[in-house]
């Protein structure tokens, strides 16, 4: 079925284009006025728009959310050797940044109420199987001889990692943290005395996607790195534009990783709405719980709603629940006009292409369980409560149907 076929679509990014298509047009006739396409004044005015709203120094436009844990990875100079700390339960880009530049990616299991890289976890990990290497300083792997130099936890599906507990790892074991935001743009902690610390300015490095579907999403690809450090900040700056430091001189090769105007013109615009945009995502998302309850589905391990962090929030990119049956459910739903989605459906340590790292199934057994039973149900600032009443029930007519 395609998307235009759906009754109620996974996102709706008309009904928010409705929204704000004067102002859209405007910026991009801007744009189209100046003819001047790649970085410039537009980009810079994003770049500190974010980082202001942020509450960090310096923000770095580049191409994609893939790009910016790309060159995040080049920045600290991994690479062969080097091993990072990640879940497998994530997009793609999160490990294949790692692999890309010939370093390795050590899985460390989620937690199986939130989906989040579980920190207890990575603490076991770094007590039992690390030392210091032969100079000190150095945290080694003693299976695999590697350097572990970094910490990439992932607030997946829009809840923000309980980052307290990985910086205190990081400091204890002298790690980065590299954060990777794509999917939380505008979720935050009430940590280290601030009521609102935003994903993506605990570690060193944020990771931003503007990909259309993410909450601060722009029309077409795009991403940023945030930092509170300007050394770093102005390495990623020259990295995305082939590392030269003034024009056609480089002191390494970067990529040609740049944020181009017509998106930050665009982002500008949907910045400002970001908030009541999170807000109504969240309100969707109590609504989804208040109408599940209701249902007699939760805790009979039919539908498991997403866990609610203390002091975190969850601005919810995706609405996951976890189901029994879910493959005959997402069928079921299809065919009545309801879009959802597997976010994701093989967890990384076992696709082809990472077959090299040697893992097996059942090594991450809440990643896997987590591939086979989540679903994305539809979620957006612009969804009616009848429509989130229509998917409930036709969840119930399912369970109702048949035994589950
Ligand atoms: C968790 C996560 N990391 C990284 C990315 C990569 O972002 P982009 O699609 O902008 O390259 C995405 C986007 O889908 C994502 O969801």
């Amino acid at each position: 079925m395609s998307e235009q076929l759906f009754k109620i679509p996974i996102l709706d990014l008309k009904a928010q284009y409705r929204s704000i298509r004067e102002e859209i047009r405007q910026a991009i006739d801007e744009i189209l006025e100046s003819q001047l396409f790649i970085l410039g004044k537009k980009v810079e005015s994003f770049e500190k728009e974010m980082a202001t709203y942020l509450g960090c120094q310096n923000g770095i436009g580049v191409a994609s959310g893939s790009d910016a844990l790309l060159l995040a990875m080049m920045a600290l100079e991994i690479g062969p050797g080097d091993a990072v700390l990640v879940p497998p339960f994530t997009f793609f880009s999160t490990v294949s940044s790692i692999t890309r530049l010939g370093a390795t990616p050590i899985f460390i299991d989620i937690d199986p109420g939130t989906y989040l890289m579980d920190p207890k976890k990575t603490e076991i990990f770094l007590q039992e199987r690390c030392g210091p290497g032969t100079d000190g300083s150095e945290l080694l792997d003693a299976k695999l001889r590697l350097r572990i130099r970094v910490i990439l936890p992932v607030h997946l599906f829009g809840q923000c990692c309980p980052m307290d507990y990985f910086m205190t790892l990081a400091q204890r074991y002298h790690l980065r943290v590299v954060e990777d935001v794509a999917q939380a743009t505008g979720a935050y902690a009430s940590l280290f005395g601030q009521p609102r610390k935003f994903a993506g300015t605990f570690g060193d490095l944020g990771c931003f996607s503007f990909f259309p579907t993410k909450n601060l999403g722009g029309i077409g690809d795009g991403g940023m790195v945030v930092t509170d450090q300007p050394a770093l900040g102005e390495k990623i700056a020259r990295l995305r534009v082939h590392g030269a430091s003034s024009r056609y001189h480089h002191e390494r090769v970067g990529l040609n990783s740049r944020l181009d105007a017509i998106q930050a013109s665009v982002l500008l615009v949907k910045l400002r709405q970001l908030e009541q945009w999170c807000r109504k995502r969240i309100e969707r998302a109590q609504y989804y719980q208040s109408l599940f309850i209701q249902t007699g589905l939760i805790g009979n391990e039919i539908v498991s709603l997403p866990v609610p962090a203390e002091g975190r929030t969850h601005v919810f990119n995706q609405y996951v629940v976890r189901v029994s049956r879910r493959d005959e459910l997402k069928q079921y739903l299809t065919a009545h006009g309801i879009q959802t989605e597997i976010h994701y459906p093989l967890p990384l340590h076992l696709q082809p292409c990472f077959a090299y790292l040697g893992h097996r199934k059942g090594e991450f057994p809440n990643s896997e369980l987590a591939s086979a039973q989540v679903l994305s149900l539809p979620i957006y600032p612009e969804l009616t409560s009848a429509q989130q009443e229509a998917v409930v029930d036709r969840i119930v007519a399912f369970y109702g149907r048949q035994k589950a």
